[in-house]
This record gives C-alpha cells, structure tokens and sequence, in this order.
C-alpha cells in the first residue's frame, strides 16, 4: 500500500492571482519540502477546485492557468524535482471524486467548517452546489489519486483533510487497504491578515499580489491601516494593533524591537515606517517578479512553461493510471469476455 519514498500532494486554487498570503501560508513550504529532496513532490493547480465557487466565469480560471504555472515555477518549484500539473489534465481526478461520493456520507460534507466559511465570504447562502459540498471529496481524491501520505497546508484547510482521512478510512475497511491516511503538513509561518486587518482574500481587495509591481506595492501600503489613536506625528504609537507592524513581525523579525521602541516613543512616523515597509515587500517581491517576467515574456521562457506542464501531466498520469487501475478492478469495472 504505501511507497518506500513517502509522498507529497497538495493544490492550489486558480481563483485569480497568487498574494503573498497564498506564498506565506502554504506556497514557500512546497518549495522547501521539494528541495528536501525526501519525499516525491505532487504539486498542482486546482481548476476544478475553482469551479466550486467560480462556475459563471469559466474563461477567468481558463485564462489565468499559463500565469498561475508560470507563478509556480518563478517561487522555485522545479519540475525536474517535482510533478507539477495541472487537475484537469488528469481526469483520474473527476473518476475517483465520482467513486468517493459513493461512500462519503452527506452529513460529513455538510458540517465541514470550512465549506460554510466559504458558503459566508462568497455569500452563497441558498446558492450552494452539489459540486461546492463535494469540494472535500474531490480534495480527497486528488490526494488519494497520487497515495499521498503527506499535504502541506495551511490551518484553514484542516478540517478538509479529516475528511479526507475518514473517506480514506472507510474505502479501506471497504476494499482493502489501498490508500495511505494523509497527514498534514502545517506551514509554521502564521496566517498574514489583510493591511487592513481583516482576512486576506481577494474579493476584500486588501491582498498584495505575489508579483505584484512597485507601484502596487506602494498603494497598498500607503492605504494601510495603522494605529488608529495615533493621530499626529508626535503621539507615541501602539505597534501591537498596528497591521503594518504586524507584516514586520512576519517579513523581518530582526528589526521589530526596534519599530516597537520608535513607535512607542514616537521616535518615527507611520509614514517613515511603511516606506521601510515597502521596501522589504519590494526586495522580497521583486526576484519573484523579474523570474515570472522572463518566463512569460521571452520565446525561451513561454517554451519553458509550455514543456514543463506537458512533463507534470505525462508524469501524474503514469501515477494517476496505476490507482484507476486498481479502483477498476475493485468495482469489477473490466469486462472480460468469459467463453462458455
Ligand atoms: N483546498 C485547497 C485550498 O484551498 C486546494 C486544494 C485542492 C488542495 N485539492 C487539494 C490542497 C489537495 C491539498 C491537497 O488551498
Ligand atoms: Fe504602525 Fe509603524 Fe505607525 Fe507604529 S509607526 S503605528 S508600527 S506604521
């Protein structure tokens, strides 16, 4: 059942451009783990994921697929080092949803946190697809389609994985043990809110984008929200419920005793203090940026994008092939001609 080199699986979402967040609270640690060089990397972009949500713009999740690749490959992730895919390529993925569905009882779908969370952001209250409920049973099967053992995630996709493990769980008393339970792999780094100290999401607006330009960089911190009591520039600040300090805690650890100390004293001024902070978001931004710009701006870096998906689907086929293979002939799926 489980491989002696464990495996690795997890996705993102192609619900539109990637904000340092997405980098932060899960990207960065795909990265390391992959050039652990421990473990057989799965990584890929989560497009019918995006259609639990995004049904009615097909073309918006179509069109960002090249960028989104392309971001992946520009934060460091190597597809001579890991499988690097995209979901709908493989349609192993859709098979094994449809199976797993057979056996996933409604009632662990419907008190899943995380998909009344997204019910609440995307206000879909009455609107919820049978496609939306299933979302965990599809994140099940593209973990179970590659036997993963383990998926870096961040928190919020906790509960997720328990249903994944329970679908596991009991297709396993059911047909044997084919499937490894998965394990999370929590990222360290702590969620990073919004510049305005709500949750970092897209339909908010308060993201900063992962490629994002310096222009765009400025804005964002320019329009960030600060100490609210700290009105002129000599009243001494409070940094602890300031969200660009909170960015410092995140980006720069070495220097946030010192911002305490300034702030509190009055020593600097909010807008000194977030032009310091655009310039660590710039310096921490732009490597990611000039890569992306090579890869979708030259001949040999589009070739490049264009190769390696075609590598990542080849490879997460072979894999995806074997497991529908067994889950065929657990359902007695293979119709053999029997001479009598
Ligand atoms: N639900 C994940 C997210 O929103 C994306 C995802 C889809 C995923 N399938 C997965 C993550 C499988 C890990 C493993 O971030
Ligand atoms: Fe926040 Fe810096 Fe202003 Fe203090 S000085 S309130 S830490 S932006």
């Amino acid at each position: 059942m489980s491989n002696s080199v464990k495996r690795i699986v997890s996705g993102a979402r192609t619900t539109g451009r990637l904000h340092i967040g997405n980098y932060l609270g899960s990207l960065k640690n795909w990265v390391q783990i992959q050039n652990e060089n421990k473990y057989e990397c799965f990584w890929f972009l989560a497009n019918y994921h995006a259609l639990t949500t995004d049904y009615e713009t097909p073309q918006k999740a179509g069109d960002q697929l090249i960028e989104l690749y392309a971001d992946l490959l520009s934060i460091g992730l190597d597809p001579a080092k890991s499988t690097i895919f995209i979901q709908s390529d493989i349609p192993g993925h859709a098979e094994l949803f449809l199976i797993f569905s057979m056996i996933t009882p409604i009632g662990w779908v419907e008190r899943n946190p995380t998909v009344k969370e997204m019910i609440r952001d995307y206000d879909l209250k009455s609107n919820v697809t049978h496609g939306l409920l299933g979302y965990p049973i599809l994140q099940a099967a593209d973990i179970a389609l590659y036997k993963g053992d383990f998926v870096p995630v961040g928190k919020d996709q906790l509960p997720h994985l328990e249903i994944s493990r329970e679908i596991v769980r009991r297709f396993n008393n059911l047909y044997g043990d084919i499937f490894p339970e998965p394990q999370e792999k929590l990222t360290e780094v702590p969620l990073l809110k919004g510049l305005d100290g709500k949750k970092m999401s897209k339909s908010l607006q308060n993201t900063i984008f992962l490629t994002a330009s310096e222009k765009e960089i400025e804005s964002a911190v320019k329009s960030a929200v600060t100490d609210p009591g700290r009105v002129y520039r000599t009243d001494p600040g409070n940094p602890e419920i300031c969200n660009v300090f909170s960015y410092y805690q995140i980006l720069d650890p070495g220097s946030i005793e010192e911002i305490r100390q300034d702030c509190k004293t009055a020593s600097i001024g909010c807008s000194q203090c977030k032009k310091r902070m655009m310039k660590l978001l710039n310096d921490f931004i732009s490597p990611i940026r000039e890569k992306k710009d090579e890869f979708m701006n030259t001949v040999e870096g589009k070739a490049m994008i264009f190769d390696s998906i075609e590598k990542g689907r080849k490879k997460a086929q072979t894999v995806a092939n074997q497991t529908i293979q067994e889950i065929k002939e657990i359902f007695h799926f293979e119709v053999k001609h029997v001479e009598n």
